[in-house]
């Protein structure tokens, strides 16, 4: 049975792309598993990361991404559906030599509309399905092909980042150690706990990642007290500096290995150690 885990914070920029796509093509290329991402985020930064624009355009201009797969789910008409999953995956991605093993389920712009629109539909006529069972029975045939499934989830709590912890056995939260980006913590928990109480299926809280660090910052460094203290979810140990690296390794260009990668000044073994630390919480 796959593991599904997913990526979430309520706020922008915390790292949660960047640690979904570092984390499975760590799982991949390192840890030997079979990986598929699943993004959510109408933002498409997991998708760009591992397949770059060009092909995103032609997956998206062909109705291959997520936003099919909603679109669909408003569409009463059974013919005008579309959404065909063996060729929304696509096989072996990202720019990477050493990854090989690393699937993906693409994002678009278009589940901005579709979100919304997601949103507006309360009434229960609308569905031929439960709203936040969308992602589930279309990855059913799918999902056990992998021993890890990454979710990387929009920054709200929204239907579509519930489709994605419906899935999820247990779920991350990357973020930067200040005010503003730990702020929503202790609601996410609160909310995936009641979620989960809902559908009668656990969704663990595996744990906290520290991402974009900077030891020079009083404030980083008094939030990260205050969290080893108390805190809504286990920390993990491993901790993200900020660096020009992780910043870089969002284009799209080839390289052989993952420590050519993260380059040779302790990024690769951060995000390893980050890795094992999650195959351990997770049970892989
Ligand atoms: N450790 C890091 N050091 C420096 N920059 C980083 C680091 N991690 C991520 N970044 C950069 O910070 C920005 C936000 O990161 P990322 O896209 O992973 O965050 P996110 O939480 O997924 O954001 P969004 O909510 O917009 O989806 C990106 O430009 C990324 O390249
Ligand atoms: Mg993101």
């Amino acid at each position: 049975m796959a593991t599904v885990i997913a990526t979430i914070n309520l706020k922008g920029g915390v790292g949660k792309s960047t640690t979904t796509v570092a984390v499975a093509e760590m799982l991949s290329a390192t840890f030997r598993k079979k990986v598929l991402v699943i993004d959510l985020d109408p933002q498409t930064n997991a998708t760009t990361m591992l397949i770059g624009e060009e092909k995103w355009h032609a997956l998206n201009d062909a109705g291959h991404t997520l936003a099919q797969l909603f679109k669909d789910a408003l569409e009463p008409d059974e013919k005008a559906k579309h959404f065909d999953i063996e060729k929304a995956i696509q096989k072996r991605v990202s720019n990477v030599e050493d990854v090989r093993t690393l699937d993906l389920l693409p994002s678009s712009l278009d589940l901005i509309d579709v979100q919304d629109r997601l949103a507006g539909m309360s009434s229960g006529r609308f569905y031929a399905e439960n709203p936040t069972d969308i992602l589930r029975r279309a990855t059913r045939t799918v999902l056990d092909n992998y021993d890890v499934v990454i979710v990387d989830c929009p920054p709200n709590l929204g239907i579509i980042t519930l489709n994605g912890l419906r899935i999820s056995n247990g779920y991350i939260i990357p973020t930067i150690p200040d005010v503003l980006s730990t702020y929503g913590i202790p609601q996410i928990v609160k909310r995936v706990g009641q979620f989960s109480d809902t559908i009668a299926d656990d969704i663990e809280a595996y744990g906290i990642v520290i991402s974009k660090y900077r030891e020079q910052s009083t404030t980083h460094n008094t939030t990260l007290r205050q969290m080893r203290r108390k805190s809504d979810a286990p920390l993990f140990k491993t901790i993200i500096p900020e660096n020009d690296k992780a910043a870089d390794a969002a284009e799209y260009k080839p390289v052989s290995t993952l420590r050519q990668k993260w380059g040779y000044r302790g990024q690769y073994d951060l995000y390893k150690a980050l890795t094992e630390e999650i195959m351990e919480r997770a049970g892989i």
